[in-house]
């Protein structure tokens, strides 16, 4: 992806409780990003508590390409320098969200099951997103900023070794 001059403040995932060591897509691409964007001079806002256990490795990539995409359409489209990323399980299911609070756009044509208005961006998150049995929900609103939230079903039995 080539670098925006143009974007002034982006925020990144971390790591988290994830083992190092286990090649583990999400702790260290997420760690590196964060660095470069923070050696730009964007602000991070990062939140975690996924507890001690660490996610299947589907729903770690997953979860990372989806803060991927969303980070960089705040880089992109947001015109902010206010975003968070949070991430969190519950029971079996891992979240996260990212919020950016800037200038949004109209969701409805990104709501709840509609497509159209979706470029490849958000429509690929839905798409990964739906691999996994998970589901979406982007919210939007014209000057007050956009929430893109992921919920991912841990218990698939794939994961079942
Ligand atoms: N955080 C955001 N703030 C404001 N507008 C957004 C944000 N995220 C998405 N949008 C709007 O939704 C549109 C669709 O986003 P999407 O990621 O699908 O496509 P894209 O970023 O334009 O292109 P691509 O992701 O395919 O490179 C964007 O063009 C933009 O108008
Ligand atoms: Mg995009």
């Amino acid at each position: 992806m080539p670098r925006d001059n143009s974007l002034k403040k982006i925020l990144l995932i971390g790591s988290g409780p994830i083992v190092i060591g286990q090649g583990c897509e999400f702790d260290y691409s997420g760690v590196q990003a964060c660095k470069a964007l923070r050696e730009e001079g964007y602000q991070v806002d990062y939140k975690e508590e996924l507890g001690d256990e660490r996610l299947p490795a589907t729903a770690e990539i997953t979860l990372y390409r989806v803060a991927q995409e969303a980070l960089t359409n705040v880089r992109k489209h947001a015109d902010t320098r206010q975003a968070s990323v949070e991430l969190w399980r519950r029971k079996e299911e891992a979240y996260l969200e990212i919020k950016d609070f800037g200038q949004g756009f109209d969701s409805s044509m990104a709501g709840a099951g509609g497509e159209a208005g979706e470029r490849v961006g958000l429509a690929g998150m839905r798409e990964r997103v739906g691999m996994l049995d998970g589901e979406l929900q982007i919210h939007s609103k014209l000057g007050v900023g956009t929430s893109i939230r992921a919920k991912i079903p841990l218990a698939l039995p794939a994961e079942e070794t």
